[in-house]
Order: structure tokens, then sequence, then C-alpha cells
């Protein structure tokens, strides 16, 4: 029989499956061409706890890592992969598409080659292939709330790995939120030591009343994040950081009550779950603190886009404020709806001076700066209009991307974010139309894992995978049947179970109708 065709996530673009195999044994020798001793570092350093194989280099090694500059129309991640039963060949234009055809390779192993055990009597065959693979989307991320309920950077490592064998390249930490502060700022020290520690949670959704009587707390180090930036590179991955401002900054405030917008006022770290109308104030030191904040933020992390939040922010306190007043008459502003545009935009230019791109969640009805990256959530048609404003855009609208909702309407779903349910489907078919005649550019799509109900590592398996599977093939391949897609998914399972991932269901796939003219979640 045949060996069936091999069912990699996301696909690539082109395969040709033909019969036969190579074989990777202990005697397997690596050639290795100028540049490419990363990718030939992350291949070994990836396989070697299953396998146990050294992949000693070779110059005249049958299995061939080949960085070429002048390779034409594979762009900066695309690669290609020849494997016969003699010889394997990678060859890319960039080390990054090295690093992604390295994920191909692993998934072509068998899926025992993925455990961080010694698998020992396994055949290491890789099938016959041809494979031309290159993105069709620049950015294919996923967001991580570790404000809500805070994760050690162990765990954001393992993240990483996950994120790269799905060739997702980029995980926003979203690092700062009314319920806990995790960034170190050595100039605000009591932004951690206060900020960073929560009394108790709420139980259930926003507007429960029911506490659960536990602190929680944590908060990373300097050297920590560094140390994951690193990691992440090395793989092929951008760590996008998040700051919440002028919203969603209760945990800032509890620090510094001070930079709030109303005077003498103490606060703790929030223990609720929903929208709280604290806000940062509009004078001075407020905005000096953000551009603090920001400059630790651009001294750990090289990434080109800085995240500063900017969702759900109510005026009710700048509507009540003396100092927010007087910054609308100053700045001839309209009233305190403009307010947020105007923080945002002065955030973003400090940001610009600095060669970096202000990123912020799209709300309605705003006009920020064309300069900023926009991600769009509260409604598919806020993508066509960022475009049109000439935005760059990340869509991640909830209802397709949003993996604290319920994955399926079965009564045996635990607790989640209530009033959607977001089943497999729905993320693969996610893939929002770019529009060329707009000065925007659609960059991508993005996973969101707001962690409200998720306190542990497991529960953060079980809503991300095996949905963000499914948004990587989605972005990184485009369309395919549903049935095809929805079978690769189901056999890749294999491997998230080799790597004990703790992951949501496959089957049995319970379609949901999806509600319309719900505006927002
Ligand atoms: C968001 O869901 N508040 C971006």
């Amino acid at each position: 029989m045949p060996a069936s065709r091999p069912a990699l996530v996301p696909a690539p673009t082109q395969l040709t499956h033909r019969p036969g195999h190579f074989t990777l044994g202990p005697h397997t020798t690596v050639r290795i061409t100028p540049g490419a001793e990363p990718a030939a570092t992350l291949l070994r350093t990836l396989i070697a706890p299953a396998t146990g194989l050294p992949l000693h280099p070779a110059p005249d090694g049958p299995f061939v890592l080949a960085l070429d500059p002048g390779l034409g129309g594979l762009g900066t991640e695309g690669y290609g992969l020849t494997i016969s039963h003699d010889a394997v060949l990678l060859r890319a234009a960039h080390l990054t598409g090295l690093l992604r055809g390295i994920q191909t390779i692993r998934q072509l192993l068998p899926a025992e080659a993925l455990s961080h055990r010694a698998r020992p009597g396994v055949p290491w065959h890789l099938p016959c292939v041809e494979i031309t693979d290159v993105p069709r989307r620049a950015w294919r991320g996923f967001m991580l709330d570790v404000a809500r309920h805070f994760q050690p950077v162990a765990f954001l490592r393992r993240y990483v790995d996950l994120l790269a064998l799905h060739k997702v390249n980029v995980l926003q930490l979203h690092l700062t939120d009314d319920q806990g502060w995790r960034l170190p700022v050595a100039d605000y020290p009591l932004l951690t030591e206060v900020g960073g520690r929560r009394a108790q949670s709420m139980v259930g959704p926003a507007g429960s009343d029911v506490f659960d009587g536990m602190p929680h707390e944590g908060t990373y180090t300097d050297g920590e994040l560094r140390d994951l930036v690193t990691y992440a590179t090395a793989r092929g991955v951008t760590i996008v950081p998040e700051v919440e401002m002028p919203g969603h900054t209760r945990a800032a405030l509890a620090a510094y009550p001070e930079l709030g917008a109303v005077p003498g006022r103490r606060l703790d770290v929030w223990t609720h779950w929903g929208v709280c109308d604290t806000v940062l104030g509009v004078h001075d030191p407020a905005l000096d603190f953000c551009r603090t904040v920001l400059d630790t933020v651009l001294d750990i992390f090289p990434s080109p886009h800085v995240h500063i939040g900017g969702d759900e922010c109510p005026t009710t306190e700048w509507a009540a404020s003396a100092a927010a007043r007087e910054r609308i008459e100053a700045e001839g502003l309209s009233g305190p709806g403009e307010l947020r545009g105007w923080f945002l935009g002065r955030i973003g230019a400090h940001l610009m001076e600095r060669g970096r791109i202000p990123t912020a969640w799209a709300e309605t009805g705003e006009s920020l700066p064309p300069e900023f990256t926009v991600m769009t959530w509260r409604d598919p048609e806020h993508t066509q209009v960022a475009l049109k404003r000439g935005h760059a855009v990340v869509s991640g609208h909830y209802k397709a991307t949003y993996l604290d909702y319920a994955q399926s309407a079965s009564p045996a779903e635990p607790p989640a974010q209530p009033g959607a349910v977001v089943d497999l489907r729905a993320v693969h078919d996610h893939d929002p139309p770019d529009d060329p005649t707009t000065g925007g550019e659609l960059l991508g799509v993005q996973a969101q894992l707001w962690t409200e109900f998720a306190p542990t590592a497991a529960h953060v398996d079980y809503l991300a995978f095996p949905r963000l599977a499914a948004l990587a093939d989605r972005a990184w391949h485009g369309a395919s049947p549903w049935p095809l897609a929805r079978a690769r998914l189901t056999a890749h399972g294999a491997r998230l179970a080799a790597l004990g991932v703790r992951h949501g269901p496959f089957d049995p796939y319970i379609p949901v109708p999806h509600r319309s003219g719900e505006e927002s979640r």
C-alpha cells in the first residue's frame, strides 16, 4: 500500500509526494552552506531529545541546508525542500526560510520525533517529497494575555516552540492590564511590586459576585524577557510586546495613583473581569510615564511593532476631570471622546521617533494616525475601514480568532468567555479579503487568548489547540476544502499528543450557527 500523503499543518503551497524515503541515522551528516549554521543548530536542538541523532556537519553530507540569497520567489520565509531516498536538500533565500523548512522536516518525521523523551527503536524516515512553500500572509500571530493570569517564562518558551512548529511568526505578549503588571521598569519599581499582585480573582464572567479568595501574582525579570527574545529569534518568532494605555491600566494606578485622572484616590489591583472605568490621566506626568515604560520596552524587545493597547477606554473619568478639560481646551479637541486618539497619537509619535511602528487595537469610529498598524477585533467591517484609512491591518475578529470562547456548544466544555462559540471551522474560515484599491495593507491574522478563564497551563493548551493550528493553516496556505483541512488537522493531533499538548476537541465537530448583529463581544 502506498504511504499516505503527509498531513502537514500548515499545508505547504505545493507538495509532490513520491514513493520511498530517506532515513536519518546516527551517521547522517549535514552539509551547511555559509550563513545556514543557525538553521543546523535549531534542527539538532529540536530533534535530539527524541532521536538522539547528532547530525554532525560534513562537507559532503547528504543532508544539505543551503542558504542562497539569489533564489527568487521565496521571499523572507519561503523555502524549497527536496527529499529523495539518498539526499535531503533544504534551500531558502533567507535564514528565516530555512527555519520554516526545518519545522516541515520535523513534521515529516514520525510524530514521535516531537517527543521530549528519547524514543529508541523508531525508524526516522522522511518521505520523498518535493515542496515549494511560501506564506500567503506575512503576519500569523498569537496573542497571549499574561496579565489576567501570569505564566512563567518557561511556559512562554514552550509556546514559542509550538508557534514555530506551526509557522506562526508573532507572539504578542499582553504584559499589562487592570488585573496585573508583569513588566519590570527600573524607574517605576512599584509597577511590579504592587501591580504584579492582586488579592483575589473573580470566579465566572464579568459581573459575577463570586471571588476565589486567592492572591495571584507574577512578574518577569529583565533577563528572562531578553532570553525569551533570543530564544524566539532563533526560531524565527518575533515577540511583540503590548503595554496597555490609556485604559486597562488599573494595576499601574494601584502602584502610582497620581498618574490617574482622579487626584488623591487609592486603588487596588483589579480583582474583577470586564471593562474598568479607571484610566490614566492626560496630564504630562502620565504621558512621561508611558514614554519611560516604552523606552524600557524598546530596550528589551527589538520588534518593529510595539503595541500600546488602546482598546476599551471609558471616558467617564476624563469627563469629570479638570486636568482633562484643560487638555481638551489646550489641544482644541471637541471633548473627552477625542482624548484617547490624542493620547495614542502622542505616544505613537514617541515610538516612531525611535524607529518603531506603533500598533493599537482598532476601536469603533476612531482615527489614529495612518502610520499606526491596527488590530481589528470588534467587527469585520473595521478591517475594510482601517484599510481605507491607510493602515496596515492585522485582523482578529473576535468571533473567529478569540480563543477564550468555547470551541463547541457541548455542555462538556469547561467554563469559557460567554457570548459566542468559536469552533475549529470558524477559525479556519477566517480569511478577510485584502483590498488593493486602498492605501492600506492587510498584514495578516492573529488569534487572541485572553486568560480570565485560563488560570493554568493546561487551560491555555486546551483553548489554544487545535484552533491555533487551524488559524496557522489558513493564514499560511490559504483556502482548502474543509473536509481536507479538517482531516489534516485531525491527523496533526498525533503531533500535538507527542508534544504533550492538552488540546481541545477535533471531533465531534459540532457546527454552531453564527448569530448576526453582534457588534461587541
Ligand atoms: C479587546 O478584546 N479588548 C481588544
